[in-house]
């Protein structure tokens, strides 16, 4: 998969060279380039916003410097990337939408920052046919500074369902959310040695080497966990 992400703090990507994105991208799996919006700009001072239409407080940037910038990164794009727009005004990412993305070849993030993009970016190229997809994305109901978490957010989780990124294949079907026996579900309580620990012990059932029992209490527990914390997602 290639990615590529457009910001005005490149160094706020620095992660992605940690963990399993890193070793994605030293395998090969994942290429990404970061690319500097400012260097779009026509002025000395670099400017990338300018005040609102209708008034208001803050500033809004600019959809002359976002094209110049999507335009040179869709110029060398082999393909029609999905063009993923953070932002809490949009859908709110979940294990699906994960799911969708990772089955792209090309990604490309547009962050925003101030009160956010020009609208007529995401209305442009909407219409222009040079993405496959356009997809404004919120990370939850509250307000970031800028969309650069959220981009890691979304990269992270999507990464990890890129086949070979996880070293344990198997992982990514137990977990919460995953479309199966755990859809709609959040993963249950998860134990390693010591089987005592500080007074409190691992459940016998699941030393039992009973699969079958083993299978039933996780997924019991998962019921029960998801009713406590999360009583919406129940089908
Ligand atoms: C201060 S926010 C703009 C908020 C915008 N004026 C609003 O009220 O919807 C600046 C940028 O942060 C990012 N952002 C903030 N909250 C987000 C969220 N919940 N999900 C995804 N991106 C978010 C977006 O890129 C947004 O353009």
């Amino acid at each position: 998969m290639r990615v590529d992400l457009i910001t005005i703090f490149p160094e706020y990507f620095a992660p992605l060279k940690l963990s399993l994105f890193g070793k994605a991208q030293e395998s090969g799996l994942v290429e990404v380039e970061i690319h500097d919006l400012r260097k779009f700009t026509q002025d000395k001072h670099k400017t990338v916003d300018d005040a609102p239409y209708g008034g208001g407080p803050g500033m809004v940037m600019s959809p002359v410097v976002w094209g110049e910038a999507i335009d040179s990164v869709l110029k060398n794009a082999p393909g029609k990337p999905l063009l993923v727009v953070p932002t809490p005004s949009g859908r709110v990412f979940n294990q699906e939408m994960a799911i969708k993305l990772a089955s792209f070849d090309h990604l490309v993030f547009i962050n925003g920052r101030y009160e956010g993009i020009d609208s007529r970016v995401v209305e442009h190229y909407q219409q222009s046919g040079e993405f496959s997809e356009v997809l404004e994305i919120s990370i939850g109901d509250y307000v970031l500074a800028g969309g650069e978490v959220a981009s890691l957010v979304i990269l992270e989780a999507t990464s990890r369902l890129i086949n070979g990124v996880l070293g344990n294949e198997d992982s990514v079907s137990d977990d919460s959310f995953a479309p199966g026996s755990m859809q709609n579900l959040l993963e249950g309580p998860i134990f390693t040695r010591p089987a005592s620990w500080r007074g409190l012990e691992v459940p016998e059932v699941l030393s039992s080497g009973d699969h079958a029992k083993i299978a039933q209490w996780q997924k019991d527990e998962a019921i029960k966990r998801t009713s406590k914390f999360r009583p919406d997602l129940k089908a």
